[in-house]
């Protein structure tokens, strides 16, 4: 059988790690496998090229997609879903592995429903692909943010400072509540839980009247205020995605305002999303990309590949699709136990 595997959405690293054991793998079981160009663009352009072996050799620890990725969704371009359909066709191409994060996931569901065998796997930094404990880059979102909290509170100590530190985050505080913790954070403000800038700046002053002279605020880049409290909407860039460091430096103002305290803003943008990925990254991608090309050979259709607990399952696509998976209550509750 051949089978396509494209990355889609925003990169992340563990990506190359994935396609390399879909690869391995699909190969073992005797399938000739491509990869396309720029995600879902690279099928609606018929843009492909084959993958064996020695393509993924050495790529496991380097970041970015191999395959290279695009915001595209072909269900929402005239025509998309068609042209899909005709390059698998023209490329005799029975299945398809789909990495990617909520966007991709709703184009693979879509293809799925016209027909199309598809296997899916979960990746993206923010953590938020429902039906999954975990998405191949979160880790190593997580240990980028973390090292860069802990290098900003020697500095915020030095000086007596406020520092924020805006991490990525566009609907979920996942990177923010685990950098946070793992990292020392004093406040950590997320958009499951709208903040409210006077109470930040009370709770600032409290800490640095009683007990502490410097403060570290880990904000997300989707973090909202209550409505009525703060004039704010972040700015969107193309295919909604937030424009990076707008609310941090808001929040450097406000805070710097109403507290007085000297006060400094860190944006980390896409240092979190490139780069090598951690041991544990790699471990799953490679649980992923080993269980998609078992499943396309084992002929399951519509699934994505997941992290339940310890084990590797399949979830339904439809289950998935349009859903979030937000910051659960308990782990946010730890947050605000330790500042
Ligand atoms: O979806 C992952 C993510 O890193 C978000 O956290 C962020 O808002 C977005 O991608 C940035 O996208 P782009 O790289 O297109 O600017």
């Amino acid at each position: 059988m051949r089978i396509g595997l494209l990355t889609g959405g925003g990169d992340c690293p563990g990506l190359n790690a994935l396609i390399r054991a879909a690869v391995k793998q699909g190969t073992f079981h005797g399938h000739t496998m491509v990869g396309f160009r720029h995600g879902w663009r690279g099928v609606v352009d018929g843009d492909l090229f084959p993958l064996t072996r020695d393509h993924v050799r050495g790529v496991l620890p380097l970041g970015g997609t191999m395959l290279g990725t695009a915001r595209f969704h072909p269900h929402e371009d005239n025509g998309g879903i068609d042209a899909v359909l005709e390059t698998l066709r023209h490329e005799r191409i029975e299945a398809l592995i789909c990495v990617g994060g909520d966007g991709t996931l709703e184009a693979a569901g879509k293809l799925a429903e016209a027909g199309v065998r598809m296997v899916c796997a979960p990746k993206t930094i923010d953590n938020d692909v429902w039906g999954t404990d975990r998405s191949v880059g979160f880790d190593t979102a997580v240990s980028i943010a973390t090292e860069a909290i802990d290098r900003v509170h020697t500095t915020a100590e030095s000086h007596d400072r406020v520092m924020v530190v805006e991490v990525m985050g566009h609907h979920v505080g996942w990177i923010a509540v685990a950098a946070g913790i793992a990292g020392g954070a004093d406040m950590i403000l997320i958009p499951e839980d709208p903040f409210d800038i006077d109470e930040v700046a009370a709770q600032l002053r409290h800490r640095h009247k009683s007990y502490a002279s410097s403060s570290i605020v880990v904000v997300a880049e989707g973090a909202v205020a209550k409505p009525g409290t703060l004039d704010f909407t972040a700015p969107e860039g193309p295919y909604g995605a937030i424009v990076a460091g707008a609310i941090g430096e808001r929040i450097k103002i406000e805070l710097q305002e109403r507290t007085g305290f000297d006060t400094r803003v860190t944006i980390l943008g896409h240092v979190q999303r490139g780069g090598t990925p951690t041991a544990t990254d790699r471990l799953l991608a490679s649980r992923f990309g080993v269980a998609a090309a078992d499943a396309v050979d084992a002929g399951a259709s519509s699934v994505m590949t997941a992290l339940v607990g310890d084990r590797i399952e399949l979830v339904d696509i439809a289950e998935v699709a349009g859903r979030l998976k937000t910051v659960p209550e308990d782990l946010r509750r730890v947050a605000v136990s330790l500042y």
